[in-house]
């Protein structure tokens, strides 16, 4: 099918790469011209495991351009994948959509389903589904269908060639029947409902996931009060299936471009309606405690940070992404720097990001041991391979003080064990 992408950020680009995949002809959008420009040499903008292999398998089928127009106008499908930040409300920011609506109303010329991937408050597609039809410069029948994503940064191609689900959200057969077409290559279940049920689904989705993550860190900080293991604690609740496995490990708290803006966007829409979700509401707070620990707790080692050398491991908001979205480190650094620390960060991915809000501040390492050496204090904010695989003798060795704050508990105890190393982690109690 010929098929039209708006934005390639991780949504839109991964989107339309799976689907040329899939066998599609796919045209991408993106207003940046230098973005465009790379993406024609094959290079994918964001990194992102295994995109650029699959891109360069599907180029003949993927074309990438600024010219709206022409690649809306015959396009069967369109999909629209562009940013939905957050305003300073809280509440979704649509500029960015209902630009691209005005965009595809002016140059579509033959019937088109148009799905909506970005996250948008619940009844948006209503409306963006009308101002379509009011502002078509030619007689085309078109409908708008909500079809979320729910890959994750870091693992999108997997995740998208793998879905637990796909949820489209429709308000006619054609729609439905058109859609099960793209995705006929994929074997997922396929959930339909009616659009607004499928916006909810979106949101209903991430901000229990996030839910999730702020519950077992509350019961992490309270384990480390009262001598439980919370590593011991999740294991023993994931056996059970109506809880599972997944998403409780305790940290430093949840970043990235989804959770915190999809909790605080769902928290003011609910808000708005006199039906506030305090569910929600406490995630948010929490989570917002929860990314400040490591720092907290470095006075429970130094009385002040002036002119001592802090080791920073990690500067994303997880590993296997460059992004720094509501990167823990972006809240923790400035606090170090005001405090007089002497900042040496090390991320294998992160740093060129990093270096655009903070220049000169920070020693950037190559290596994990430049940061180490002679160093008095050790934060871990992000678990990348690299750090998992550090041996507690690498931190006795090379800091001045071997003192090691994991947030993101990326050891077993016992690796510290009797090694002359302090770690402390989140929700395990001290080991020396
Ligand atoms: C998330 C959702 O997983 C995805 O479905 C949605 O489409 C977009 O948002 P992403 O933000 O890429 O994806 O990353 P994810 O792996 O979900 O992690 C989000 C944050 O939660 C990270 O900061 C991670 O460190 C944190 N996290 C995750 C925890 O602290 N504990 C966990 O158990 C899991």
């Amino acid at each position: 099918m010929k098929i039209a992408i708006a934005g390639t950020g991780y949504v839109g680009l991964v989107t339309g790469v799976v689907l040329a995949h899939l066998g599609h002809h796919v045209t991408c959008v993106d207003v940046d011209e230098a973005k465009v420009e790379t993406m024609r040499k094959g290079i994918s903008p964001i990194y992102e495991p295994g995109l650029e292999e699959l891109m360069a398998e599907n180029m003949s089928r993927l074309t990438f351009t600024t010219d709206y127009a022409s690649a809306y106008r015959d396009a069967e499908v369109i999909y629209i994948g562009v940013g939905t930040p957050e305003k300073k409300d809280g509440s979704a920011n649509l500029s960015y959509v209902n630009q691209v609506i005005d965009q595809i109303a002016a140059s579509l010329e033959r019937d088109c389903i148009v799905v909506v991937k970005s996250t948008v408050p619940i009844g948006t597609n209503d409306k963006l589904e009308q101002r379509l039809r009011d502002n078509l410069a030619h007689p085309v029948s078109v409908e708008i269908a909500s079809n979320p994503e729910f890959l994750s940064q870091g693992t999108a191609v997997k995740d998208t060639l793998h879905a637990a689900r796909i949820v489209l959200g429709v308000e006619s057969r054609h729609a439905e029947q058109v859609l099960r077409q793209v995705y006929a290559g994929l074997d997922q279940p396929i959930v339909v409902t009616n659009r607004r049920s499928a916006e909810m689904i979106k949101y209903a989705s991430n901000d229990f996931l996030a839910l999730k993550i702020s519950y077992i860190n509350e019961i992490a900080n309270l384990c480390e009060l009262l001598g439980a293991d919370i590593q011991d604690v999740a294991r023993g609740m994931g056996f059970d299936p109506r809880i599972g496995n997944k998403f409780l490990n305790a940290g430093i708290g949840y970043g990235g471009s989804c959770f915190p803006k999809d909790t605080k966007a769902l928290h003011w829409v609910s808000s708005y309606h006199d039906r506030e979700l305090k569910t929600i509401k406490a995630a948010i707070e929490v989570n917002d405690r929860q990314k400040l620990l490591l720092v907290k707790k470095s006075h429970k080692y130094y009385d002040s940070l002036e002119g001592k050398k802090v080791a920073v491991l990690g500067l994303t908001f997880k590993p296997e992404t460059d992004d720094l979205r509501e990167a823990p480190s972006l809240v923790n650094i400035p606090i170090l720097l005001d405090d007089g620390a002497k900042v040496y960060a090390w991320d294998p991915v992160g740093v060129s990001n990093y270096k655009r809000f903070y220049p000169n501040e920070i020693t950037y390492c190559q290596s994990i041991e430049q940061a180490l050496q002679d160093a008095e204090l050790c934060l871990i904010f992000t678990e990348w391979a690299d750090v998992k695989a550090l041996k507690a003798e690498t931190f006795r060795q090379l800091m001045k003080t071997p003192i090691v704050l994991d947030g993101r508990n990326c050891f077993s105890l016992d690796q510290f064990r009797d090694t002359g190393v302090v770690y402390d982690s989140v929700g395990r109690g001290v080991v020396k």
